[in-house]
């Protein structure tokens, strides 16, 4: 077998061509040895990596040599990553995916948003219209949250009606202000967190202090269903304790009842809960309308067409 460098030689010979291109090639690696071997991708917003954040790139004239330190303390090495445009993006990205996963938001409105909150899915005029004001309320907080995070101030989602789409529009409020303000935020059904803290009394792996202590002090807090538990003292001790942290600490929380604020005392005796959710909040009435029973009408249509046709 011929060694390869006889083998380009005779081809170049024979191909006057390829040998100019082949010293083309040389001479501009000489003029600028720095090569980019990432392959630039639509992955990328910048087209400039292949959508990692990384770009390999490659000192041609450093081939062979071993690392080095030159005199202005720099480390000269062959071949190296380097960070793209999109890199920071990136990590934003991620550590906003990140408190996402970890918010707790109900999976079915993990994806949901303001926009897509359609007031025409309520038949009655008076609810198409409340359902407006209440969009362009949540809308509005979304846009101005910078100021009223300053004074805490929140929501309180009411409608006595189930399925009216309160947990809809809480939870696309907290979505929106996770991506835009990538605020951290819990999400809480009020009976869960009653449960959960119940159950720390036989377990000493977690107590109920640290609960209601990560409660009281994360960034923003939706309470979803506040007061449709039972009466109990608990309960009433419970939020009490979370309500008068986040109101002294001047805390944005969201809550979506089936009762009014001045009516949260026929389930909170003492009435302290209901006069520090009254100060930290800005109530905002939702349909009496169930788009649930509606969706589950359709539903059983389709089922029974399915089932008996
Ligand atoms: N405006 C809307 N746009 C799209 N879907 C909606 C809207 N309102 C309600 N829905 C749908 O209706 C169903 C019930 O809504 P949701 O769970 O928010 O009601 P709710 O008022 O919280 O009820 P409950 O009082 O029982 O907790 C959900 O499947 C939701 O997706
Ligand atoms: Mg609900
Ligand atoms: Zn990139």
């Amino acid at each position: 077998m011929q060694p390869i460098s006889q083998v380009l030689q005779e081809m170049m010979k024979s191909n006057p061509e390829l040998a100019q291109r082949m010293k083309d090639a040389k001479s501009s690696l000489e003029s600028d040895p720095i090569e980019v071997l990432t392959k630039p991708s639509e992955k990328c917003p910048y087209r400039k990596c292949d959508g990692t954040g990384w770009i390999w790139t490659k000192d041609w004239s450093r081939q062979n040599k071993k690392d080095e330190i030159d005199e202005d303390g720099n480390l000269k090495r062959a071949e190296w990553m380097e960070k793209c445009q999109c890199h920071e993006q990136r990590l934003k990205q991620s550590e906003i995916d990140k408190k996402l996963d970890l918010a707790g938001i109900p999976m079915i409105f993990k994806d949901a948003t303001v926009n897509s909150f359609d007031v025409n899915l309520y038949k009655d005029n008076e609810s198409i219209e409340t359902a407006a004001i209440a969009k362009k309320a949540a809308g509005n907080f979304v846009a101005n949250y910078e100021t009223l995070k300053n004074n805490g101030k929140g929501l309180y989602l009411f409608s006595t009606t189930k399925g009216s789409g309160k947990t809809r529009l809480v939870s696309s409020i907290a979505n929106a202000l996770m991506k835009v303000h990538s605020v951290d935020l819990a999400f809480i059904k009020a009976n869960d967190l009653l449960t959960q803290i119940k159950k720390t009394f036989g377990d000493n792996t977690t107590s109920e202090s640290e609960i209601i202590k990560s409660l009281r002090e994360v960034e923003v807090l939706v309470i979803d269903d506040l007061a449709v538990e039972k009466k109990s003292e608990f309960a009433e001790r419970v939020f009490y304790d979370i309500t008068d942290y986040r109101l002294e600490h001047k805390k944005v929380t969201l809550f979506t009842s089936n009762k009014t604020i001045d009516n949260l005392d026929q389930i909170y005796k003492e009435g302290r809960v209901k006069s520090r959710v009254k100060k930290m909040c800005l109530e905002i009435y939702m349909p009496e309308e169930s788009i649930r029973d509606e969706e589950a009408e359709k539903e059983n249509e389709e089922y029974e067409r399915l089932l008996f046709e």
